[in-house]
């Protein structure tokens, strides 16, 4: 695209932190994060030079799915604390010139919120259109199944029987959470009077929930065999960007509009541009970004999220490359993230958290990452390099039921196979979302300084190393680099928000490289994805002088007759000459 006709945008410049509230700071001491702890880090997190702030669910919920589960709407989870200090809270992000996001979780509700409640009492209720209900399907023994075969995304059916109307209901994740049928004219009226009913608390904007899971092909028709060693199968094909999605985010992306307000859908199981772009593209009026899946979903095997699958520099650079030139080519807008409360500690699961590499390869994978157009996304916890949960620690004392029934299944399945246990006790250590929602390392006393009780969650034996008071306003942490990285984006715009990316050397096996480019002038950002030291040639046009450094993770660069020499997890950006 000729970048004269380049359409800028507040929220394409934002940087964005994102808060899993049950781990970042309790306030009261019953071992639970809470809204006044978030309240009492709001300096913590604007030193970081973040612009924004999302939090997870925060609303009331019986917690089965950790707040995706909600049965209330306008009324707060009593733990973390109550309207009022969110109100608190958005007015302590606005003194400060920071924004504050909801998380909008309306693909399903909660079992226990009253319109499930209300539906499922009969046939007869107004609300039972609300969910969607089918009759059961009976096979050749005349067995009572399912209407379809889809799966669950934590296993089983994704139908629930309700014996009194001898009906089944949909239920994409846990049978405790209901899908909401859109088809349904008062369900959509019903969300956009939540939207603004937050956004005229002040609320800046949303994260939509698997969004693109709202419009199902009505007929719920058998999802094709791909998963030959389960009896249900995946049905995304008839539920993800169903026929109907566009016309849903246009009524919900015209209310935004109308507050001038952000949003980022999360878009599972889709990995065509062309699809998000009718979401994204700027003139669309639906939605700003979503969050695709395709980098957190490459080290993931055949047979679900803890099977391992190998994956190479070339794979993650086409990856980034497609999306890169695509949304850019496209007038589209992309978010850029590699952690969040689903997924594991990035330094630990395409990186090294040994000691000696990983304050290296957390900053390394900070200048991969913020540095290419698009949204940055930050984890509580990415700032600082927090790493996942060690080995040691036993399958039985993780928490998250993706993990848990996952867990359940292969023993199950294969009581007897050490083997498979080990190598999933392995997979579920290297990606299990427990990893993201240990507590918040703040310092190095009891518990990190979380709490002044046990967490709910068992906190990283780590903390004692990495903890936020030893890296804040301390030079040379992984948060004075995040820190730099964001200012820097900010501070040459033109090119790291709003300018071309070209990627470099796409079958490298060890260096990930491109530039950015606007008007002539061209950065270059280089990292070493390996603890060992590498080679790498640059491009011929380009050349390197030391004084146009503009970040480095070693404080330097060592280049030598077009030659860099990187160091482990070495990562910088220059302007080129
Ligand atoms: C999204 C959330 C995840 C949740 C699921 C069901 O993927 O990020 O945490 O479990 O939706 O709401
Ligand atoms: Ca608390």
């Amino acid at each position: 695209m000729a970048q004269s006709a380049i359409k800028r945008a507040w929220w394409k410049e934002c940087s964005i932190y994102q808060i899993y509230p049950a781990s970042f700071k309790d306030s009261n001491g019953d071992g639970i994060g809470d809204i006044p702890g978030i309240i009492s880090k709001l300096d913590y997190i604007k030193a970081l030079g973040i612009d924004i702030i999302w939090s997870c669910p925060i609303y009331k919920s019986p917690q089965v799915d950790m707040g995706y589960d909600i049965s209330d709407y306008k009324d707060i989870y009593a733990p973390y604390g109550t309207v009022a200090d969110v109100e608190e809270l958005i007015k302590g992000c606005h003194d400060r010139g920071m924004k504050f996001l909801m998380d909008l979780v309306v693909n399903h509700t909660s079992d226990q919120h009253k319109w499930f409640q209300e539906a499922k009492s009969s046939k007869d209720s107004p609300y039972r259109d609300w969910y969607i209900w089918k009759k059961p399907k009976y096979d050749a023994e005349g067995k009572r199944q399912p209407p379809n075969n889809w799966g669950a995304m934590w296993g089983g059916s994704a139908w629930e029987y309700d014996e009194p109307s001898d009906e089944y209901y949909l239920h994409l994740f846990a049978p405790e959470q209901p899908d909401l049928n859109w088809e349904h004219t008062p369900v959509r009226d019903a969300v956009h009077d939540i939207v603004r009913f937050w956004l005229d608390k002040g609320v800046d904007g949303f994260r939509l929930d698997v969004i693109n899971f709202i419009s199902k092909v009505p007929e719920l028709p058998d999802a094709p065999i791909t998963r030959k060693d389960q009896v249900y199968q995946p049905g995304d094909k008839y539920f993800a960007c169903g026929p109907r999605l566009h016309e849903y985010l246009l009524e919900i992306g015209s209310i935004l509009k109308e507050y001038n307000a952000f949003s980022v859908g999360e878009m599972p199981c889709v990995q065509d541009p062309k699809e998000i772009l009718k979401a994204v593209a700027f003139d669309r009026g639906e939605l700003n970004m979503i969050f695709n899946f395709e980098i957190v979903d490459m080290d993931i095997g055949d047979e679900g999220k803890f099977s391992p699958r190998p994956w190479t520099m070339p794979i993650l650079k086409r990856i980034v490359n497609k999306w890169q030139n695509f949304m850019i080519d496209n007038d589209g807008w992309n978010s850029l993230y590699l952690e969040n409360h689903d997924q594991s500690r990035s330094v630990s699961r395409w990186g090294s958290d040994l000691p000696e590499f990983r304050t290296l390869a957390a900053k390394m994978f900070a200048t991969f990452l913020a540095l290419q157009s698009g949204t940055v996304f930050v984890y509580q916890g990415q700032e600082i390099g927090m790493i996942n949960i060690p080995i040691e620690r036993p399958v039985s004392e993780y928490k998250d039921l993706e993990t848990l029934n996952a867990w359940k299944e292969l023993l199950e399945r294969h009581p007897d196979d050490k083997e498979l246990q080990r190598i999933t006790h392995q997979e579920i250590q290297l990606k299990s979302r427990d990893n993201a929602r240990t507590p918040m390392q703040w310092d190095t006393s009891k518990y990190g300084g979380f709490s002044t009780a046990e967490p709910w969650q068992k906190e990283n034996e780590s903390y004692k190393d990495i903890n936020a008071e030893s890296q804040a306003g301390v030079k040379g942490s992984v948060f004075e680099y995040w820190a730099s990285i964001l200012r820097l984006r900010k501070a040459h715009k033109d090119i790291f928000i709003y300018g071309d990316f070209r990627l470099l050397d796409a079958e490298h096996q060890d260096v990930f490289a491109y530039t950015r480019t606007f008007e002539g002038k061209t950065a270059i950002i280089v990292t070493n994805f390996r603890k060992t030291p590498v080679e790498w040639t640059l491009p011929e046009k380009i050349s390197l002088q030391e004084t146009n450094v503009l970040v480095s993770n070693y404080g330097g660069i060592s280049v030598v007759g077009g030659k860099a020499s990187l160091r482990p997890f070495e990562a910088f950006a220059s302007f080129a000459s």
